[in-house]
C-alpha cells in the first residue's frame, strides 16, 4: 500500500516508517528537514509544512496515497497551528483527495474532558484542548474511515508486544509498541471509525486490535 506518515522524523513517527517498510508498504513520510531520512527504495519523502494553506498541502499528496498516519506535533509550541488547524487542514485535504483512510495518534481522553483535571493531565490543558477539537472534527465532521488511537505518556523504552487498551487511568507506552499498534490497525476495518486508548498491557497487540 502507498502510505503518507506525517510526521516521519519524530520519535513515534520514525518508527512507524521503520515498520511499514518492513511491511513492504510504500512510504512516503514528511519532514521539513533536509537530510533523508530512511534509504530504502520504497521510502519518498516529502518536505511538507502544515501550517500551510489546506490547498498547498493537497497539491503536494499524491492522487494514489491509500491511508495517511497523522503523527505530528507541536511540542506544545504551536497547538493551535500544528496540533490543530494543521491537522484539520491535512483531515481535509485527504479527504478532498478522495483518500478514505486515516489513521490519528492523540492522546489519552483527548475527547473526555471529565478527565482533564487528572494528574499528568491538568497541566497539559492547551494541548488537550487542540487534540479534543482535532479528534471531534475527524469523528464528526469528516466522511474518513479514521481510526484515532490515544496513548498515554510516550517513553523510549523498548517495547514488549504487548498493551491494555481502554483503561480508566491514563498509563504509559513504550513508542515502539505504539507505532506497532498502529500498523496493527492499517488495514483492521474493526477499527475504522474507533477511538480507543492504549498503553503497556498484558495483551498481544494483534488479539488486542482484533477484540476491539
Ligand atoms: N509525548 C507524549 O507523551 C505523547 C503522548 C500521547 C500522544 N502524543 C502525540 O504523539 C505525537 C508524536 O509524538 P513524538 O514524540 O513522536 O513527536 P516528535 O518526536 O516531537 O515529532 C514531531 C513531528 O511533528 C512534525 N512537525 C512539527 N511541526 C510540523 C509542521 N509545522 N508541519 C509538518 N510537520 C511538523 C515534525 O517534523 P519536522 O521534521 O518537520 O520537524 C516531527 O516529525 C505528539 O505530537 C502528540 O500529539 C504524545
Amino acid at each position: 500500500m502507498k502510505i503518507l506518515v506525517i510526521g516521519a522524523s519524530g520519535r513515534v513517527g520514525s518508527d512507524l516508517v521503520k515498520q511499514l517498510l518492513a511491511d513492504n508498504h510504500q512510504v512516503i513520510g514528511t519532514t521539513r528537514q533536509q537530510q533523508q531520512l530512511f534509504s530504502d527504495d520504497n521510502y519518498k519523502q516529502l518536505d511538507l509544512d502544515i501550517t500551510a494553506h489546506k490547498e498547498d498541502i493537497q497539491k503536494q499528496l499524491d492522487d494514489d496515497i491509500a491511508a495517511v498516519y497523522f503523527v505530528a506535533g507541536s511540542g506544545g509550541k504551536k497547538i493551535l497551528e500544528v496540533d490543530l488547524h494543521g491537522a484539520v487542514k491535512t483531515m481535509q485535504a485527504a479527504q478532498d483527495k478522495g483518500i478514505k483512510r486515516y489513521i490519528m495518534l492523540s492522546t489519552v481522553f483527548s475527547l473526555d474532558t471529565s478527565k482533564w483535571d487528572h494528574e499528568g493531565i491538568k497541566d497539559l490543558k492547551g494541548y488537550y484542548i487542540g487534540k479534543h477539537y482535532a479528534d471531534q472534527w475527524l469523528v464528526n465532521d469528516s466522511s474518513l474511515d479514521y481510526t484515532i488511537v490515544q496513548a498515554g505518556a510516550l517513553k523510549e523504552r523498548e517495547g514488549t508486544g504487548k498493551i491494555a487498551i481502554n483503561n480508566d487511568k491514563a498509563g504509559e507506552n513504550a513508542i515502539e509498541d505504539v507505532a506497532a499498534t498502529l500498523v496493527a490497525v492499517l488495514n483492521a476495518d474493526n477499527t475504522y471509525k474507533k477511538v480507543f486508548n492504549m498503553q503497556n498491557g498484558e495483551t498481544a497487540i494483534r488479539d488486542a486490535i482484533t477484540d476491539l
